[in-house]
């Protein structure tokens, strides 16, 4: 007997610093299927963030916190002081921002030395602190929602974690499915979640190793969760959302050819001809090549032919000639 999913479900894009920013959010969700995003962690230490810093990681402040296709953007916050923390979402909330995400996944060494990401997976008690804290400075109306993994070294506090999050007063929790010990090294256990979720009540997405419409319908089995979020994977097929979204309707979609997906990665290239220095120019789109390449073979040969290219002439000139031809 095949699973009835009910048409409720959600897919969120996952933040990834230094890939997916305000250009790349509006790419990914004008494409379509995806229903909030995140920003880059902001990083909060001991003082009160200037605004500025909030527009940079978050330009959308400035459009009502969505993106140009109208996708709400909610400000992802990293740090482990409870009282600094709060006084930084109060500011993000101020400034528009439609919700208040908070990192407890980042397994990056400089940032867990601080006392920041998934180091605090291990200290249930000070992500209680942190949570409470912010949720009774932030207005009754701005969700604040975590991302977790499932624990540091192992899993043996990961409901303890779920339970701080939830009692803090969240009201969503992703999780990555993977330790940081993990890394990114598949498999995700998707299965691991779902007795939390058989326990809790706070609302939990799915994510980790995501790649395929396939890979949704087992993560969702494995996980319980009827909501995902996906990273790498949207990135290397821009229009997975859209896909699995018209799958769960019961509609037809034909998955997206290079000659549909290259017009986004010369937007792309266009937009890092304005806003980058010329040597960082190239920068984004052979990054995000990166990526597509795991889809397109396109992808690999265009990232051969340009990956020794700095100057943004020859640049421009390798990318015009995949561009389709006016009719
Ligand atoms: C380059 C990169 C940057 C990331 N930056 C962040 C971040 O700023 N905040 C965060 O919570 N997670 C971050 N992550 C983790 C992703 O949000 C996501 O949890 C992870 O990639 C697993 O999902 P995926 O398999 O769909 O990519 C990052 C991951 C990558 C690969």
């Amino acid at each position: 007997m095949s699973t009835v999913y009910r048409f409720t479900m959600h897919i969120h894009l996952a933040p990834m610093e230094g890939v997916v920013n305000a250009r790349m959010r509006a790419l990914l969700t004008a494409v379509g299927g995806i229903d909030r995003c995140i920003t880059e962690f902001v990083r909060v230490t001991d003082q009160l963030l200037p605004a500025r810093v909030f527009y940079r990681l978050c330009p959308e402040l400035h459009h009502g916190g969505t993106t140009p296709s109208g996708t709400p953007v909610y400000v992802q916050l990293l740090g482990s002081e409870p009282g600094v923390m709060a006084d930084n979402a109060a500011r993000a909330a101020e400034l528009g921002a439609p919700g208040i995400d908070l990192n407890f996944g980042c397994p990056a060494k400089c940032v867990n030395r601080h006392r920041g990401g998934s180091i605090l997976l291990d200290e249930p008690e000070l992500i209680y602190a942190i949570v409470s804290s912010i949720r009774r400075q932030l207005p009754d109306d701005v969700p604040l929602t975590v991302k977790i993994r499932l624990g540091f070294r192992d899993s043996l506090r990961f409901h303890d974690v779920v339970n701080a999050a939830e009692t803090g007063g969240a009201s969503l929790l992703t999780i990555h499915a993977r330790t940081r010990e993990d890394g990114y090294t598949p498999p995700a256990h998707w299965h691991q979640i779902a007795p939390a979720r058989e326990r809790f009540g706070i609302a939990m997405v799915a994510n980790g190793e995501i790649w395929t419409p396939e890979h949704a319908d087992l993560c969702q089995r494995d996980s319980g969760c009827e909501d995902i979020m996906l990273g790498r994977g949207l990135l290397s097929r821009p229009d997975l959302a859209l896909h699995i979204k018209q799958q769960r309707l019961g509609n037809s979609h034909q998955p997206w050819s290079w000659e549909a997906v290259f017009p986004l990665l010369y937007a792309l290239f266009e937009d890092s001809l304005q806003t980058c220095a010329p040597r960082h120019v190239g920068g984004p789109s052979k990054q995000w090549l990166g990526y597509l390449r795991r889809t397109y073979p396109q992808a690999q040969e265009l990232f051969e032919q340009i990956k020794r290219l700095r100057e943004p002439a020859d640049l421009q000139e390798a990318l015009q000639q995949h561009l389709p031809k006016a009719a």
